[in-house]
């Protein structure tokens, strides 16, 4: 019978290298700037997340619902006009001619119903807020109430 001595040693060395690496020291990493950064906004996975943003499984969209999208538009004349226009030209926030090719509906969802939350975590509504130099006022929608002006900018 041999005796085989595996080699627990190299094992140890690996673990200690490992360990090394890991606590650094001198030179900062050269690696990406994502370390430390800001952790992802939702908490997501089940659906329901913390901080309360629709994700995409929140939003069924089929053929263009226009009673639906007539309802969207009598809160767009009420609420939005003041600040956005139907067509490409931005008023106080941009138009909304053809938004719904240009962002996903979820989004567009939680621009409406969730502004300060994505203006503290969304880069591209930040961006908004940059280009516009205002923020967008949260106008007190039901969920229902921005699926159908969201219905209506499908039209647009
Ligand atoms: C007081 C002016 C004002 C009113 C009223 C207003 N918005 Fe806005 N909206 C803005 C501004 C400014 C932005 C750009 C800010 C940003 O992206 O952070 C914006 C951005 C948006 C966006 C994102 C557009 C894009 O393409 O980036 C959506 C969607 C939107 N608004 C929907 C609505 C809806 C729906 C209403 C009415 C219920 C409404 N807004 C009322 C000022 C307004």
């Amino acid at each position: 019978m041999k005796k085989r001595t595996i080699l627990p040693g190299l094992m140890m060395a690996t673990l200690t290298t490992l360990l090394i690496a890991c606590g650094g020291g001198g030179s900062a990493p050269a690696g990406p700037p994502s370390a430390g950064g800001a952790p992802p906004t939702s908490a997501g996975g089940t659906g329901k997340n913390t901080s309360g943003l629709l994700t995409a499984a929140d939003i069924a969209l089929g053929d263009i619902d226009q009673a639906k999208a007539e309802k969207g538009r009598s809160t767009y004349d009420v609420k939005c006009q003041a600040c956005h226009s139907t067509g490409a030209n931005r008023v106080v926030g941009p138009g909304w001619k053809g938004i719904t090719e240009r962002r996903q509906p979820e989004w567009i969802m939680n621009m409406i119903l969730n502004i300060d939350v994505m203006l503290e975590t969304d880069p591209e509504a930040q961006k908004g807020l940059e280009e516009c130099l205002v923020r967008m006022p949260n106008q007190g929608l039901s969920k229902e109430e921005g699926r159908e002006v969201l219905e209506y900018m499908r039209t647009l």
